[in-house]
């Protein structure tokens, strides 16, 4: 299998389901990937170490929960720090030349929420033209996302019921992710 670094952006993995279920599913399937938690970071990515890992990578898969139709800021810190001119970009930035990126991640609105004329506006894929457009400018290879619906679930404020569609929905995410890495 190809060398896999997913980039984890969750802000408060404590309190995950959706996404933690994605990786602990993905880990039991793929035990050989390596798994970069942002969290235990915070604001002050190790810019150097994180570049080795991504050089190291041969796929890369940034992993979190849609906030505000994006990443969450911690992850959107992390690539602005990490993916540097000269080093990702730039006449000299070849550093990622020719690495998959896929985009792995949740949204609390179910799917009906993402049509056009719907409450979100747009498909979720729509709101990924920047992630193809960094992997572009990258010279890397965008691949297709993976992504759930309606993964929200607030403990004490929704019935069980939700909670066990969620992990089975993402249990079946992060084995549709794992077929997709062991295929590469
Ligand atoms: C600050 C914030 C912003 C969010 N923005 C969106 C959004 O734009 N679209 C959406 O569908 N869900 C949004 N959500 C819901 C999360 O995507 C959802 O709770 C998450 O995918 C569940 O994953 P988790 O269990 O790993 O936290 C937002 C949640 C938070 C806390």
């Amino acid at each position: 299998m190809a060398k896999v670094l997913v980039v984890y952006g969750h802000p408060a993995p404590g309190k995950s389901l959706a996404n933690r279920t994605i990786l602990e599913t993905l880990k039991e399937k793929c035990p050989d990937i390596e798994i970069l938690k942002l969290s235990e970071e915070g604001f002050a990515p190790h810019v150097e170490e994180d570049q080795k890992k991504l050089v190291n990578a041969d796929v890369i898969v940034f992993q979190f929960p849609i906030f505000w139709y994006s990443y969450p800021a911690l992850t959107k810190l992390w690539v602005e720090e990490t993916f540097a001119h000269g080093f990702a970009y730039g006449s000299t930035g070849t550093a990622l030349k020719g690495k998959k990126l896929i985009i792995s991640c949740t949204t609390g609105s179910p799917t009906e929420a993402y049509v056009p004329g719907g409450p979100n506006g747009h498909y979720l894929k729509d709101f990924f033209y920047n992630f193809q457009q960094l992997a572009a400018l990258c010279s890397m290879e965008y691949l297709e996302p993976v992504y759930s619906h309606g993964c929200a679930y607030i403990p004490g404020v929704m019935p069980e019921s939700v909670k066990d569609r969620v992990i089975a929905a993402c249990k079946a995410h992060g084995e549709k992710l794992a077929g997709v890495l062991k295929s590469l």
